[in-house]
């Protein structure tokens, strides 16, 4: 194997857990016309392919503003803003409509045929398009009449969640039809924002020309809160900018845990964001604490990718799936970003009252930042709950650790009888035991 098979490998197993994480979620993904306009749309196209198949269910609002000022150009058509919200008068709806369906088709078609000499190629993608989104006129502001201008009223969840559960990728444009037939002009913010909020969607990403969300030098913001989003609002006069961040704060505030702004020139943002620690672009999340819980059963896959390296070393004495399986109620975990960051267990000895404390593991990257000591307070509340006397552990490597947090070594003599009958003399585990 080369350097980099290596790499790949590496990186497929670094993948693993955010691709448990993510199967299930719904995703919506809103990206402007000038992004299916540029030469990576085809990237991202495979990519969206590619999502699809790890079971990742999809939702894409596209937008359609440079082509519809072609359009307008084209047919000599005068475009009215106000504040700047385009004025939809008869002859803008027209090319409105034209655009938006050439653009549709458009769009439809590459994710029927991107996929030949792709490295998806084989694989097959439903795309449902259709009357989901409900829309109603913005009327008469200030005297200015916004015509066949409107805004979301509803979006159809039932009819969109029905489509993703067959499997399909569901397509959205900004153009609604209201109650009594008429077709509005909406804003591709308005679609994308109203869906994920509406849908209850685990993710909403927005793609821009940008790296994701900058500070004021310019800096890419890996990332941020929602206030933080609203502060950089303040700071920034660039419209499409504001829709942009307007769309993410509504999206956070109403319930969407997490949005993402990446490039669409970037080839790689996608997965990177979805597949990475650190992603490509802004991560803004409504609270991206870490949190501890019991472990159930959809977690065995995380915490197998977890202590896998540790076995190898023999720091852990290695556990099948089936048996981890069997006892995952045993173990406590700290989750971030729906991932498994650390996680333990505790075996109880009702006979003896007293449990033993294993597999205590972090991930190499975040050590050192008090969660061993988060997990052993836990393991602990179980322990007390259960009335038992002490907790104990065998190890071979982190003894000290372990006095630091007040146990304190003893010989296996101590140890509850069933475990005795157990102990494994080849790996010279020390005892240490805790009374609580
Ligand atoms: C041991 C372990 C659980 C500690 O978790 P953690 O969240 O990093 O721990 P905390 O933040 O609570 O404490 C960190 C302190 O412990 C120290 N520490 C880490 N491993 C240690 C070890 N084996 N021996 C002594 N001290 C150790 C760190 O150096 C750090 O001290 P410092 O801040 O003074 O430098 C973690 O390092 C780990 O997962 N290790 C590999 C698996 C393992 O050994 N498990 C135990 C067998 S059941």
């Amino acid at each position: 194997m080369d350097n980099n098979d290596k790499n790949n490998v590496k990186w497929f197993r670094n993948a693993a857990p955010y691709i448990n994480a993510h199967r299930g979620k719904t995703v919506v993904l809103m990206f402007g016309g000038e992004a299916v306009l540029h030469e990576n749309f085809a990237n991202i196209i495979h990519d969206i392919s590619l999502l699809r198949s790890l079971g990742v269910k999809l939702v894409l609002v596209h937008g359609s503003r440079p082509q519809i000022e072609e359009r307008m150009k084209r047919q000599s058509v005068t475009s009215q803003l106000e504040n700047n919200v385009r004025i939809t008068d008869a002859e803008t709806l027209s090319a409105v409509k034209d655009a938006t369906g050439s653009l549709r088709i458009h769009i439809e078609a590459l994710l029927t045929m991107g996929l030949v000499n792709s490295p998806m190629h084989g694989s097959q993608i439903r795309v449902s398009t259709g009357n989901f989104v409900i829309a109603k006129p913005i009327g008469v502001k200030d005297g200015v009449d916004y015509k066949h201008t409107g805004s979301v009223r509803r979006i159809d969840t039932v009819g969109i969640n029905t489509q993703l559960d067959y499997g399909s990728i569901v397509l959205l444009s900004p153009i609604g039809y209201s109650s009594t037939g008429e077709v509005f002009n909406l804003s591709l913010e308005d679609v994308a924002t109203q869906t994920a909020i509406s849908l209850k969607a685990d993710k909403l990403i927005t793609f821009t020309e940008q790296d994701g969300l900058l500070d004021k030098q310019g800096q890419l913001v890996r990332s941020c809160d929602v206030s933080t989003v609203k502060k950089m609002l303040l700071e920034n006069s660039d419209h499409a900018r504001q829709l942009l961040m307007r769309a993410i704060i509504h999206s956070g505030e109403s319930g969407v845990e997490r949005c993402h702004c990446i490039s669409y020139q970037n080839d790689s943002a996608l997965l990177q964001e979805l597949f990475t620690r650190d992603g490509a672009g802004t991560l803004i999340a409504k609270d991206y604490k870490e949190q501890l819980s019991t472990a159930s059963i959809d977690d065995v896959g995380g915490i197998l990718e977890l202590l896998a390296p540790l076995e190898a070393e023999g720091i852990l004495v290695k556990r099948s799936r089936e048996l981890l399986e069997v006892e995952i109620e045993r173990f406590t975990v700290i989750k971030k970003e729906d991932v498994i960051i650390a996680c333990a267990a505790l075996y109880p000895y009702p006979e003896s009252n007293t449990g033993e404390v294993a597999c205590v593991a972090i991930h190499p990257d975040y050590r050192k930042g008090n969660r061993g000591v988060r997990l052993i307070a836990a393991l602990e509340c179980v322990a007390k709950k259960q009335k038992f006397a002490s907790i104990f552990v065998l190890t071979t490597v982190s003894g000290h650790w372990f006095q630091e947090q007040g146990f304190i070594e003893e010989t296996m003599e101590n140890l509850p009888d069933g475990k005795k009958q157990l102990y494994n003399f080849q790996r010279k585990s020390k005892v240490f035991i805790k009374k609580i």
